[in-house]
């Protein structure tokens, strides 16, 4: 139950849109920026003079959020931009990286922020994986990889530690118990699960896993990756529950711009040093206090006295990601 009670109740977010500067000249990408903790962190960014580029799978929802942004933020400086990404569609992801280093020279951070969390058992990626995973680990995985060298050129000029890779990560996999619901035998095109639960939270697990594998991988080039629970917050299902339940909730549930306070920490405050990388937050922005033994377990190699799910998770993903890759595999 590792820090669940502090996820729950998280107390007064302390780095908030007051305490960031001006972010003109930055550049940024939030995928899944069109909704909910997205879209309330891509107003933050643009609200300070940031560029930044929502990339979702719906032109006309992004199209909608960004004249709300805009509308909401006129006297803003900085940019909104959208880029076509359908995470689900390994495809999509390739043309997205392109179009957006067509436009581009520097990244500053990209959130990794889009997600799936109730697709029914039995629902596959556009190449056949389980969609959770294709959506939450398969896309994002493929995606970091393609920016990988914009990141660290921009890392190379800037000061250390400032170009960062953000991930989503849920404390859901905090209360699952039970295995961590990343089996390797399972991940196949078209193998999954049994419930949408463990469906959904293997995927998170391996939003942790990817990060740490990437730290390991690229610290040394100046990138920061780190993983972030954003908080139980209102989402598109909330108006529906029933009203007991929607009362007992409101203890424990949160408006949507508070999980981009988490997310806002991650990839802005200056509390995050390269040393942290690998880490995961926790709402409203400060680190994981009691992971997970076995998540803990999955971030160290064999060699080192874990059980290398992770480096076994990375090398799963770079499989089945490579062919849709291009040039850069
Ligand atoms: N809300 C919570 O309490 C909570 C708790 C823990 C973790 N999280 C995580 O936090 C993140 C944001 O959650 P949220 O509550 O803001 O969810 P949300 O309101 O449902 O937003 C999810 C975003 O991801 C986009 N998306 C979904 N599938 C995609 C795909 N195949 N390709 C590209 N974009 C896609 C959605 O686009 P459409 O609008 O087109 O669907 C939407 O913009 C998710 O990763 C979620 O797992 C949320």
């Amino acid at each position: 139950m590792g820090g669940v009670v502090a996820q729950l109740l998280p107390g007064t977010p302390h780095f908030t849109e007051k305490d960031i500067p001006s972010l003109i000249g930055k550049v940024f990408i939030v995928t899944g920026g069109n909704s909910g903790v997205g879209f309330e962190l891509v107003k933050i960014l643009y609200s300070k003079g940031g560029t930044v580029y929502i990339a979702s799978r719906s032109p006309t929802k992004v199209a909608t959020a960004i004249e709300e942004i805009k509308s909401s933020n006129p006297q803003s400086q900085g940019h909104l931009k959208s880029l076509h990404l359908d995470l689900g569609d390994l495809t999509t992801i390739l043309p997205c990286a392109t179009a957006f280093l067509a436009q581009e020279s520097r990244l500053d951070v990209l959130w990794n922020n889009a997600g799936i969390a109730r697709a029914p058992v039995g629902s596959l990626s556009a190449q056949g994986h389980e969609a959770h995973m294709g959506t939450n680990c398969l896309g994002h995985y493929l995606l970091t990889k393609l920016l990988l060298p914009v990141l660290i050129k921009t890392a190379r000029v800037l000061p250390k530690a400032s170009v960062r890779v953000v991930f989503t990560y849920s404390g859901i996999v905090d209360i699952q118990g039970g295995s961590l619901g990343v089996s390797l035998a399972e991940l196949g095109p078209g193998k999954h699960a049994k419930t949408v639960e463990l469906n959904y939270g293997a995927s998170k697990t391996g939003n942790w896993l990817l990060p740490s594998e990437f730290d390991k991988r690229y610290r040394a080039d100046g990138v920061v990756f780190v993983t972030q629970t954003p908080g139980t917050l209102k989402n598109k299902g909330f108006d529906e529950l029933p009203w007991a339940m929607k009362t007992l909730a409101k203890f424990f549930i949160y408006e949507p711009v508070f999980g981009a306070y988490t997310e806002l920490w991650c990839g802005l405050s200056s509390d995050v040093k390269a040393e942290d990388g690998g880490r995961c937050a926790i709402p409203w922005g400060r680190w994981h206090p009691s992971p997970r033994k076995d998540i803990l377990e999955g971030l160290k190699l064999k060699e080192e006295g874990g059980t290398g799910l992770a480096a076994d998770f990375w090398d799963w993903c770079e499989e089945n990601t490579k062919m849709f890759a291009g040039a850069a595999a």
